[in-house]
């Protein structure tokens, strides 16, 4: 089947079935500009909290079209590619996270979004990276808090804040392995470029950066700034609404440590396919499914952030 029919028949198929179509940021740039609504992590779970469709395609990770379904338990919620994951997540296995938890009574469990509907189920407020800092300045000075699972993130928000949060250590493998003598070339080539970075990379990294923020803040400093050049640190599937919404500037992707590749991509995000989200649609298949068990528990601590993020305006 062609692009243009295939794009036809996912308008048909989304129509019939009263169906919303969410994607990230990294998402390949035909599911972007075929999605209902782009965005970052937090946006996609408020959207997913608020839509009145009857069925959500996550174009995304399964962690996202967990959470989507934890807070929309009476929608069907389908994601393109069953295997698309996360090493982040990956990197907490809810047993080991349970131990962690265990060995350390007495704490608030700050668990960023990038985990599994387990994980969630073992925590007190889940974050984003949007709204890790407004969270954690939300409790109290003295609160004891572990945080998990990206220890980069969580490191940032120890300085943003001045707490001393105990980390689990998870990295994202996209994010960990930028190349930090490649983007200072870089920065020599493009003396005016400001280097703009997510904070799940690490430390070495952030302290280069000119702005440091999530997918959404990144992208809103990029469209204000007066600034031409940027060099960007985060999956490269953010250039294409960068480049969308600012067509004269000029956006360089941050190269990854070991690849001939000029850019950095998150293979999880891109087993995503324009086909695979037609097949999604047209065959209702692969749905995802939470225990209503864990749901109920792991319901509570998203709910917490989203209060807290519309709180501060999020
Ligand atoms: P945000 O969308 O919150 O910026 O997070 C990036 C990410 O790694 C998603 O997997
Ligand atoms: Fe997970 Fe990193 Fe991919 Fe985001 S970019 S989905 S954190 S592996």
């Amino acid at each position: 089947m062609k692009g243009s029919e295939i794009i036809q028949n996912i308008n048909q198929l989304r129509r019939d079935k009263n169906a919303i179509i969410l994607a990230h940021y990294y998402q390949d740039s035909e599911i972007q500009d075929i999605a209902d609504f782009v965005g970052d992590s937090l946006a996609l779970a408020q959207w997913a909290a608020k839509t009145n469709a009857d069925i959500i395609v996550l174009c995304g990770v399964h962690f996202m079209g967990e959470t989507a379904k934890i807070l929309s338990p009476e929608k069907r919620v389908f994601i393109p590619d069953f295997k698309a994951g996360c090493s982040l997540a990956d990197s907490c296995p809810a047993d080991k996270f349970a131990k962690f938890v265990e060995s350390y009574p007495n704490h608030t469990v700050i668990s960023y979004v990038n985990t599994t509907a387990a994980v969630k189920a073992l925590t007190d407020i889940v974050v984003t990276s949007t709204n890790a800092k407004q969270v954690v300045d939300s409790l109290p000075k003295d609160e004891k808090i572990i945080f998990g699972p990206d220890k980069n993130l969580g490191d940032y928000i120890n300085k943003l804040t001045g707490r001393n949060m105990l980390l689990w250590d998870g990295v994202c493998h996209v994010h960990a392995q930028f190349s930090l003598e490649k983007i200072l070339a870089l920065k020599k080539d493009y003396p005016e470029a400001l280097i703009l970075a997510h904070p799940e990379c690490p430390k070495y990294l952030l302290e280069v950066a000119d702005h440091i923020g999530s997918t959404s803040s990144i992208l809103k400093f990029a469209t204000t700034s007066t600034k031409k050049q940027f060099i960007v640190a985060t999956e490269a599937g953010i250039l294409h609404q960068m480049q969308k919404e600012n067509p004269s500037k000029l956006f360089i992707p941050a190269p990854p440590e070991d690849s001939t590749c000029a850019c950095n991509e998150c293979f999880y995000m891109k087993m995503n396919t324009l086909e695979k989200l037609y097949l999604c649609l047209k065959n209702e298949t692969p749905e995802i499914f939470v225990e209503e068990e864990i749901r109920i528990k792991a319901v509570k601590p998203i709910e917490r952030m989203l209060e807290i993020s519309a709180r501060y305006g999020l």
